[in-house]
């Protein structure tokens, strides 16, 4: 069982997966155009773990017996300053990703639907995660940024990145 207002939650949830998606593999883009393609790996990477975290919520509505609707999903942002203010976006971004996680694990509770609240539990320590690598990330891009041979390490370590199936319980 779902309450209407929680399957409209999680669906909204399908949408900012999926927007966050297009908004890493934009960032993505601009690092192409810089040559950074190990930088671009990496926001790939965590392009397709934000679709997979769609596709997670896309089951979980449908276990429960809900309905999963498709939304449009807004074209992301491409007017970059530079590699530290992709950084800093991308932190930004997980930090109102958390928040919208809170507000529909607040809403589940309210509601004593615990099925739900059990199922964001991963989703709280997915963002505990990325919001951690994404700071990390930020701190290392700030030191880096004006030594071309510190970068290239860093672009080289981000290359190595590869999807790794965190969805799993
Ligand atoms: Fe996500
Ligand atoms: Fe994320």
């Amino acid at each position: 069982m779902i309450s209407e207002k929680i399957e409209k939650l999680l669906n909204e949830q399908i949408a900012k997966e999926q927007y966050a998606a297009q908004y890493y593999l934009a960032m993505a883009a601009w690092f192409y155009t810089q040559d950074l393609d190990g930088i671009a790996n990496y926001f790939r990477v965590q392009a397709k773990e934000e679709l997979a975290h769609a596709d997670k919520i896309f089951d979980f509505i449908n276990n429960i017996g809900g309905t999963v609707i498709m939304s449009k999903v807004d074209a992301p942002p491409h007017d970059f300053k530079d590699a530290v203010d992709i950084f800093e976006r991308a932190l930004a971004h997980e930090k109102e990703v958390t928040k919208s996680i809170f507000n529909i694990y607040k809403t589940a509770n309210d509601e004593e639907n615990y099925a739900t609240v059990s199922f964001l539990q991963w989703f709280i320590n997915e963002q505990v995660e990325e919001e951690a690598s994404a700071s990390q990330l930020l701190v290392k891009i700030k030191m880096v940024k004006d030594n071309n041979s510190a970068l290239f390490l860093f672009d080289q370590e981000l290359a190595q990145r590869k999807l790794q199936d965190t969805t799993a319980e």
